[in-house]
């Protein structure tokens, strides 16, 4: 059960800071703080966090330990254990075979707005129309695209220690510094709108903070929960193969647990920061309608927050676009890696030529999706009752239907198949504490998958169906 190949980690920090760069991502910049914003504020903060200790705990454990246990990176690692159950690897393949199609070509859109940024094109980007102009032209988003994914390849084709370990080891303590940076300025932001309004930043931060239970109904409840959920494991990056990839690259004589600590800390400490530093932003300057913007937020509102900010607006846009590329690149790399590694693996050819191939091939992908705002444009209602183009499409597919059937079946193979004390061997292999074990039994065995299956009836639009039969039993 020896790895065979021998790149890895060089040690417990490179680890760490390349898992947390995987993880943080457009997910915590852009994602957590419009779920926060129109979910009741502290109240989806307080539910995420429990989560994040609980489930997110959970299943980051399951996928570190898998790979380093095994030495293999995710198609491998089933197969090695079992014949039977090698279907998990390949599952979990796809999905990130799908995610680099479309993370691309949101990695491209923020190198656009940065280039805009940088080259004082700032007012621009707050024009009505701008941002849909952009990304239903044909040419630009594909360039746009096209840098970002050279710049992924460029990571991955350097290797495990002196690409992807070396980036994360500058990038991602700069990545705290802006976002904590820029938090400060927003929280300290005041404005004075056309009627006289005055608005403040920390006014903004408590309602960031403070839970708001207005209008929360049962149903409610069940979407913020459920919301919270799907944003956990889309933002820990677990259960598709990446975090069992990067554990295969991890030492033996790293301490996990103490690992896992910091990579939920960090995952976690960015998506609160982000929240920090955009909603009082733009509670000062659109007031509440303007947080409740959703997927609008970062491409829409934020530029005309910017732009209200006056002169030093264009800096502090640039500087967060700064950052949030930095994060969507690491997080790309690690998509990238693990097929480079899945790829690498089966066909025994190297990192070098694996790597041009694939990232060939998720160019032309990533050409299609773009292309999904113009020549390939068409609205689906997608059976979680959500409107979506190609790019929404590639997301439902392996966000909302293929990563719930691989937790599921990781949940079950781990709980009741090998076994949760095979996981538990390896977090304590060097005689360390495992500090949640008890809680990770029982969440791998029953809570984690029963959670899962929910959330995989929510997605294909199954839950909703029960749950307006249960209201209507319940009068
Ligand atoms: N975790 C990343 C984020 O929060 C996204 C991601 C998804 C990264 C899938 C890798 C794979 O944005």
């Amino acid at each position: 059960m020896e790895s065979k190949k021998n790149s890895s980690f060089t040690g417990s920090i490179g680890f760490v800071l390349a898992a947390a760069g995987s993880a943080v991502g457009v997910g915590n910049i852009w994602r957590f703080p419009y779920l926060a914003a129109r979910d009741g504020g502290g109240l989806f903060i307080f539910v995420y966090l429990i989560l994040v200790v609980t489930f997110g705990f959970t299943l980051l454990v399951t996928d570190i330990a898998i790979g380093r246990k095994t030495g293999k990176s995710a198609i491998d690692a089933f197969e090695s254990v079992s014949k039977r159950w090698s279907i998990v690897g390949k599952l979990a393949f796809i999905i990130p075979a799908i995610i680099i199609t479309y993370y691309t070509v949101i990695g491209g859109w923020i190198l656009k707005y940065l280039a805009d940024y940088v080259s004082g094109r700032c007012l621009q980007t707050a024009q009505d129309g701008y941002f849909t102009g952009f990304i239903t032209s044909q040419i630009s988003p594909i360039v746009y695209m096209l840098i970002f994914l050279a710049l992924t390849a460029i990571v991955v084709y350097a290797g495990v220690d002196k690409g992807i370990e070396r980036f994360s080891k500058v990038i991602m303590p700069g990545l705290i510094i802006m976002v904590i940076g820029i938090a400060v300025f927003s929280v300290t932001l005041s404005h004075t709108d056309a009627n006289g309004v005055t608005r403040t930043g920390v006014q903004g931060l408590a309602i960031y903070l403070i839970p708001d239970f207005t209008g929360v109904t049962f149903t409610k409840f069940i979407n913020i929960l459920l919301d919270a959920m799907n944003q956990l494991f889309f933002s820990l990056s677990v259960s598709m193969g990446i975090m069992i990839t990067y554990g295969s690259y991890v030492k033996k004589d790293v301490d996990l647990d103490k690992s896992i600590r910091q990579i939920e800390f960090f995952d976690t400490g960015v998506a609160l920061l982000a929240g920090a530093m955009i909603i009082p932003a733009v509670y000062v300057f659109m007031g509440t309608e303007g947080m409740t913007s959703g997927p609008s937020l970062m491409f829409i509102s934020l530029p005309k927050v910017f732009t209200a900010m006056g002169p030093i607006g264009s800096v502090i846009g640039g500087v967060f676009f700064v950052m949030v590329a930095f994060a969507a690149l690491t997080s790309c790399v690690s998509i990238m890696e693990t097929l480079v590694a899945g790829i690498m693996s089966k066909t025994g050819a190297g990192r070098k030529k694996v790597s041009l191939v694939i990232a060939v091939i998720a160019a032309a992908a990533s050409v299609i999706i773009c292309l999904g705002y113009n020549i390939f444009y068409f609205e689906l209602t997608l059976p979680n009752g959500a409107v979506g183009q190609l790019l929404d499409v590639a997301d439902y597919i392996s966000n909302s239907f293929l990563m719930p059937i691989v937790t599921i079946l990781t949940c079950i193979f781990v709980g009741w198949i090998v076994k949760p004390q095979w996981i538990i061997d390896e977090m304590q292999r060097n005689g360390e504490k495992f500090g949640r074990k008890n809680m990770y039994i029982v969440m791998v065995k029953y809570i984690a998958p029963v959670i899962m299956t929910v959330l995989f009836m929510q997605a294909t639009g199954i839950l909703n169906i029960i749950l307006n039969m249960i209201i209507n039993i319940m009068g």
